[in-house]
């Protein structure tokens, strides 16, 4: 089954919803985050981060696999009263724009092979915020494989060019805040 086989079938279960409010994650990256500017919400799901984003005065943009889910997102949005540009997209094969965006989100979707683009599409000064999964996510069954988790310190290590606002290693998930530097290097 493909990874949009997948979601799709998962956000189509009656009542089914990921969550509704936003990550602790998100809550703890406030104090850096602009109310201005263009936000990117990688693998946006059910649309619960871009709302928030938007809500807070951000112009976003929310992308993800899954037809189903953008759909939801879209009714999310709607339900909020706010807007947002939400794209199917297969973040795989899909390039991110480098410099463009103030703010990028990325919570619990890992491609590793995406991290270097997601770094490198932050404007000077914008920021970052990731949480991925950990091992112990696989023991008490949030995470199915061991495919989709980091490693113990895989995060910062990962985004080790930025400068790190905010850090945490949980047992079932890793979060991290971060910001490039303010010059255009
Ligand atoms: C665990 S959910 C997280 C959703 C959302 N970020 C959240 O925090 O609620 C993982 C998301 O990744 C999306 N996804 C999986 N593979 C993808 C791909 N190749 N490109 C874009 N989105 C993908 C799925 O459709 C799903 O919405």
């Amino acid at each position: 089954m493909s990874a949009r086989e997948k979601w799709d079938a998962r956000y189509a279960e009656p009542g089914w919803r990921m969550g509704r409010e936003p990550k602790a994650v998100l809550v703890a990256a406030e104090p850096w985050l602009p109310t201005s500017g263009r936000a990117l919400d990688l693998a946006c799901g059910e649309g619960q981060t871009v709302a928030w984003l938007a809500a807070r005065g951000l112009e976003v943009t929310g992308l993800d696999i899954s037809p189903v889910g953008i759909e939801k997102a879209r009714r999310w949005c709607e339900e909020h009263g706010v807007t947002a540009d939400l794209r199917v997209q297969d973040l795989e094969v899909a390039p991110i724009e480098p410099c463009s965006w103030d703010v990028i989100t990325c919570l619990h979707y890992l491609d590793r092979a995406l991290w270097p683009a997601m770094a490198a599409g932050l404007k000077p000064g914008g920021v970052l915020v990731v949480e991925v999964l950990t091992e112990g996510s696989v023991k008490v069954g949030h995470a199915r494989t061991s495919r989709f988790v980091a490693a113990p310190g895989e995060l910062l290590a990962g985004f080790a060019g930025l400068e790190v606002l905010h850090s945490r290693e949980g047992s079932t998930s890793a979060s991290l805040v971060a910001r490039r530097s303010g010059d255009s290097s």
